[in-house]
């Protein structure tokens, strides 16, 4: 049931217990309730208080090690986090067959993300192009003024791009701050920029500036994987006939094309929560991408070489950092980093693309052969038995009858736990 009244006023001042008691009163929530939100796990509750308003507790996730990873000739044991069963034993098989040839090749193209500002009340529009070009060097000299480090570093707003855009109100000038962030996400600092930089855009046109913020289709910032699979380590050419197919599926059709994507931010995703990223900015920036020229298309491609060997390519924006927000801070996060052993926030973003590539020939694989729910229906069989009140040993058994009988199901745990003599309450 709702609660009667979600109206609080000051939440965010008060303490972590003062919030929890307070959540318990207007919720009801039982002793036993609370003793879960007070089991933080490995996150300290004043370093979670510190990364996001109103904390009352932490959630923790399955935290894993994908193994087998090979990229440009070095090794990785790559932590993911995810929900989902199946994902990470996936990753690493896929990555088992892709070791010869020194593994999956990735690149970057650098650390360059786009901040926009968004003009309108212009008379002139295209004029108004014309002179914020003028004043180009003006703009990135008081843009680098934000950021002294960035610049030491070698980073910086590098060059600006002006477009005209025609809104339902008439046109607007957009200005591309192209900022190169090194080993930052960079969003704070591209923000930061465009904030300082907008006065003077308004002062040299004579219009409004109203929105200051980054895109997520950061088109400059790509990571692209490649590989090739040997026939023989997959099963022969049959294999690799269905993976191409599957791969020309998703670039006939869009709701094919949506699922694959989802397969290769599987991946993505599970080493994003893992290093501690901004997922959500990545999820927006691949499909974003995949839409770029107007039809929703496959991230990745799989093609037959001429020996009839498997050979597959992935393109997508991947905007990751080292410095700062949760990378920094949770201690997870740092751990997984410390495993990965990666360096520069390129270095990862290529693992990210390499895993991606891997999750998705994964499914691919298993898709064009003996369907995915087999590998599936046991991890799912086991939770449904532990659902039902098995223990983990118990539940192995539980769901090797139920997968043998092809009847996954919470009520048939129950009485399989019954009959094996154990109670499930
Ligand atoms: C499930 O999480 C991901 C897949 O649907 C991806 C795909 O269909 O390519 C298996």
């Amino acid at each position: 049931m709702p609660v009667e009244n979600s109206r609080i006023s000051g939440f965010y001042k008060k303490s972590i217990e003062e919030r929890v008691r307070l959540i318990k009163d207007l919720v009801g929530l039982s002793d036993e309730d609370i003793g879960v939100l007070r089991s933080w796990g490995n996150l300290d509750p004043k370093i979670a208080d510190a990364m996001i308003e109103n904390v009352v507790g932490a959630m923790s996730y399955p935290f894993a090690i994908a193994t087998n990873f090979k990229v440009n000739g070095k090794d990785y044991l790559v932590p993911m986090v995810i929900e989902e069963s199946s994902v990470v034993a996936a990753a690493s098989n896929a990555a088992r067959v892709m070791r010869k040839d020194d593994g999956i090749k990735a690149v970057t193209t650098g650390p360059v993300m786009i901040s926009q500002i968004q003009l309108v009340n212009v008379k002139a529009p295209y004029y108004a192009k014309m002179k914020i070009i003028e004043y180009k060097e003006e703009i990135l000299e008081l843009a680098n003024k934000q950021d002294p480090v960035l610049v030491k570093l070698g980073g910086g707003a590098k060059d600006l791009e002006v477009r005209v855009i025609g809104g339902p109100q008439g046109p607007m000038v957009v200005t591309h701050l192209i900022v190169d962030v090194r080993d930052a996400m960079g969003a704070n600092a591209v923000n930061t920029m465009a904030e300082k930089v907008a006065p003077l855009i308004e002062r040299i046109t004579g219009g409004k500036v109203y929105l200051r913020i980054l895109t997520n289709l950061a088109e400059k910032r790509l990571a692209r994987a490649w590989v090739k699979v040997y026939k023989e380590d997959i099963g022969g050419e049959e294999a690799v006939d269905g993976i191409v197919a599957a791969s020309d599926f998703a670039w006939a059709d869009p709701y094919r094309a949506a699922t694959h994507n989802k397969g290769i931010m599987n991946g993505i995703i599970a080493v994003a929560l893992a290093t501690g990223q901004d997922h959500r900015a990545l999820e927006a920036g691949a499909h974003a991408y995949a839409a770029r020229n107007g039809r929703y298309m496959p991230l990745s491609l799989w093609e037959k070489d001429e020996e009839g060997n498997l050979v597959g390519s992935l393109e997508l924006p991947i905007a990751v950092g080292l410095v700062g927000g949760a990378v920094k801070v949770h201690p997870v996060a740092r751990l997984a980093i410390k495993i990965l052993g990666v360096e520069t926030a390129q270095e990862l973003a290529e693992i990210m693309a390499a895993v991606g590539l891997a999750q998705n020939f994964a499914a691919l694989r298993a898709l064009a052969t003996e369907g995915i729910q087999k590998g599936h229906m046991k991890l799912h069989a086991k939770n449904i038995a532990i659902m039902a009140g098995a223990s983990p040993e118990l539940a192995d058994k539980i769901a090797d009858i139920m997968v043998s009988e092809g009847n996954v199901r919470f009520d048939r745990a129950k009485e399989l736990l019954e009959e094996l003599g154990h109670s499930s309450s």
